[in-house]
């Protein structure tokens, strides 16, 4: 760096490597070729805007925002770009597509892939891929391509004879519309939504289709833009306040369930508990498989639905529709938990005539999946071209997610819950 004292220098490449040390320490850096990339690269050059701490704390760092305030581009956690890339495990030699670029992402590819490698750093906005292109040179990583597109429309030409060996998403998108691209026995590692959750999954390409192997990690990216932004499909019931969102599949109607929110809900209880530190967020991708006409429930703090308790505004609710009726999940604290951070009941809250057979419906999925599912530390997924295959269209067909290029299937291996193991590492916005 030209323009950096030495002093900053120093204190630049101590605070590095403190990150490391952390980023090891917590197991989010877990090879030796990860680790040194770690070392070498230079964050804080692609941070310019931020102080030297900020640019070495294990966060994002903002780097772009809409009027609104909305960041649209940042360049993601460590402890996250740590993970994906031990994912992606990518080897010398390798040719790596990143979607979604900022540069430092690129550079730490650049590491790993070496002199015999090749990176592809891809982004929407002219802003970004101009700071790509101005930093990745001044920090010595002029061998990687910087290109402007739509990752929805992957130009052919920056694809390599025979597919890239790994490519790393680092943008939250609801399809997988890169299959085509990779090569047969490459790495897909992406954020991908499946109805509003958001997971990072690594995926190894066989015979056409990508196959999920590593534990999932809940996190937040930025959102996509350009012709994969997705549609939440929100819904208000009229006059109420509250929300429903449709992610994928169909959006059923909400006109009539204003009535169902004047009355208090019955309570259907499931006698199974939670930990209030214990995620349980495999048990919502389970619900939003299993249960047609599933969707995700928010309500504003001070709309008119006086029965309904606000679910927290940044995690809303599994919830199900019945005609005029509505079944949620929500949880009854029973004590303090053996940690002091409180046990709670799954419970299920029905509205309307019908809502406590909606209720029933899905406390006996929740039930299903404390009996047969809870101790799984991941299911598999898969993705397949959506091409060849029936579109989904009404009838529901559990634990697949139409998507528009690919058709995303989940499989619960059978596992009971005693040998129950953490199932997810981390929850944050973190890119
Ligand atoms: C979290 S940032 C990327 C961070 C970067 N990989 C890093 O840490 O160095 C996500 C980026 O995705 C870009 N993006 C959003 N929609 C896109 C699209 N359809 N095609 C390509 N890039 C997109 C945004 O402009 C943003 O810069």
């Amino acid at each position: 760096m030209t323009t950096s004292s030495a002093t900053e220098v120093s204190d630049a490449s101590e605070l590095r490597h403190q990150l490391v040390e952390q980023l090891r320490a917590s197991n989010h850096i877990r090879s030796a070729a990860v680790e040194s990339a770690f070392r070498t690269v230079p964050r804080h050059a692609f941070a310019p805007e931020v102080p030297l701490p900020s640019a070495y704390a294990d966060d994002i760092v903002a780097t772009r925002h809409r009027d609104d305030g909305t960041t649209t581009s940042s360049i993601s956690a460590p402890w996250l770009q740590a993970d994906m890339l031990e994912a992606a495990r990518i080897q010398p030699g390798h040719r790596v597509l990143e979607i979604g670029s900022g540069g430092y992402n690129a550079a730490l590819i650049a590491e790993l892939v070496g002199p015999t490698g090749h990176v592809t750093t891809l982004d929407i906005d002219p802003v970004v891929t101009e700071r790509a292109v101005r930093f990745l040179p001044e920090t010595g990583y002029s061998q990687v391509s910087v290109v402007t597109a739509d990752a929805e429309h992957l130009p052919s030409k920056v694809v390599p004879e025979g597919g890239f060996d790994a490519i790393v998403v680092t943008v939250d998108t609801w399809d997988l519309p890169w299959i085509d691209a990779l090569a047969d026995g490459g790495r897909l590692v992406a954020p991908l939504r499946l109805h509003g959750y958001h997971w990072a999954i690594g995926f190894t390409k066989e015979k056409g289709a990508l196959h999920s192997d590593e534990p999932l990690v809940i996190c937040g990216f930025v959102a996509m833009q350009g012709d994969g932004a997705w549609n939440p499909n929100r819904r208000t019931v009229p006059g109420t306040g509250v929300h429903l969102s449709w992610e994928d599949g169909t959006p059923l109607s909400v006109d009539q369930l204003a009535p169902a929110l004047t009355r208090e809900p019955t309570v259907t209880r499931t006698n199974i508990t939670v930990g209030g530190q214990e995620p349980f967020d495999l048990l919502t991708l389970y619900l939003a498989g299993a249960l047609p006409g599933f969707c995700r429930l928010e309500a504003d703090p001070d709309g008119d639905h006086q029965v309904l308790n606000p679910p927290p505004p940044h995690w809303p609710a599994a919830a199900i529709v019945r005609g005029t009726s509505l079944a949620r999940l929500a949880h009854e604290r029973i004590g303090d938990g053996d940690d002091g951070k409180g046990r709670y009941e799954f419970v299920v809250q029905g509205y309307g005539d019908h809502g406590h057979l909606a209720a029933r419906e899905m406390a006996e999925h929740v039930e299903s999946w404390q009996h047969n599912h809870r101790g799984a530390r991941c299911p598999l997924i898969t993705a397949r071209p959506a091409a060849g295959h029936a579109p989904a269209g009404p009838v529901h067909e559990p634990h697949v997610f139409a998507k528009k290029r690919t058709r995303i299937s989940v499989d619960w291996p059978i596992v009971p819950v005693r040998t129950a193991r953490p199932t997810v590492l981390e929850r944050s916005e973190a890119g």
